[in-house]
């Protein structure tokens, strides 16, 4: 944004909003911006864009008066908010201590290796996001992987180039002609 104009800046900032999170800001105006009430927010913001961009952390920032660094700062420091899009397939390697025994680090180092991501990040080409997460409730199938609803288990390193894979090939699956 190059401009002064607060007017400006302020328009600027609603347009990168839902109207609700605009709302929700405008109703909190001049209270004490609390932490709760930013991770509220923020809350909001990812509902309807699966994440926060730069652009509308800075946004939220503007319109409620806060400093671009606690935004960031809240947003960055709980897991749950995501900075980045989400990719179309989420993978979840469950890291909890029934899996972590079994191997599930060298699980999360092969998957980070074959999708060239670390945790928390998407491939470029937004096929894939690769998250860690505590006890999926299926233990017994040790160690586990999520991707999307579906869990694989038990799972080893070498299993993961063909779970990929799966996912990979639907992708390029030609699409079945549509019936006149
Ligand atoms: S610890 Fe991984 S499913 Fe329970």
């Amino acid at each position: 944004m190059t401009t002064d104009n607060w007017t400006e800046i302020k328009a600027a900032c609603e347009a990168a909003l839902p109207a609700d999170v605009v709302a929700f800001i405008a109703s909190h105006q001049g209270m004490e911006h609390s932490e709760s009430l930013l991770i509220a927010t923020l809350h909001m913001v990812q509902a309807s864009a699966g994440y926060l961009s730069r652009e509308q952390m800075n946004a939220v920032s503007q319109l409620a008066q806060i400093p671009l660094a606690k935004v960031t700062g809240v947003a960055t420091f709980y897991h749950y908010f995501r900075l980045h899009p989400r990719g179309k397939h989420m993978i979840n390697v469950c890291l909890g201590t029934a899996c972590y025994v079994k191997g599930a680090d060298k699980i999360g180092q092969r998957l980070m290796s074959d999708l060239g991501i670390q945790f928390g990040e998407t491939t470029k080409d937004g096929l894939f996001s690769l998250e860690s997460t505590r006890c999926l409730g299926t233990c017994g199938l040790a160690p586990v992987v999520m991707v999307d609803e579906q869990v694989h288990g038990p799972v080893a390193p070498g299993d993961i180039a063909t779970i990929l894979d799966k996912y990979t090939k639907k992708e390029k699956a030609p699409k079945a002609p549509v019936q006149a």
